[in-house]
């Protein structure tokens, strides 16, 4: 196995941190972003993981599909998409991808909230849409 994108950042533009409650596993995922046309977009993104070998697998191979994104195709992959792009995982070992999806969209968030992005997450625009619905 030879994990891509591994190691820490130099002043990211945006991280997040997760871990697995049920084996103890932390995630970290940096990324540096870049504006074109109005849209940004990953352009560089590292991950460091304390975990088992499919935290691994998983936290590089979320790197490799997000990296060149722009960041509402890439709040958008799931864990699914990221076993799916291994070939599977086995079912004891799906929830190590929690991992990967859930340091992504951190990170992700990280940026835009530091950014002071308009453009909010599309989990939190259908939240707040949701709870402005039962308030009428
Ligand atoms: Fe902890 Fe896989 S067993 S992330």
């Amino acid at each position: 196995m030879k994990p891509k994108n591994q190691g820490s950042m130099k002043n990211p533009d945006g991280f997040g941190t997760v871990g697995n409650p049920r084996c103890g596993d932390i995630m970290t995922v940096y990324i540096k972003v870049k504006k074109l046309k109005n849209k940004e977009f990953i352009s560089d993104i590292k991950f460091e993981t304390l975990g088992c070998a499919a935290a691994i697998a998983t936290s590089s191979m979320v790197t490799e599909m997000a990296k060149g994104k722009n960041l509402d195709d890439a709040f958008k992959i799931t864990r699914q998409d990221v076993a799916d792009e291994l070939e599977g995982l086995p079912p004891l070992k799906m929830h190590c991808s929690n991992l990967a999806e859930g340091a992504l969209k951190r990170a992700i968030e990280d940026y835009r909230s530091k950014a002071g992005s308009k453009a909010k997450t599309p989990e939190k625009t259908k939240k707040a849409s949701a709870s402005k619905k039962k308030k009428k």
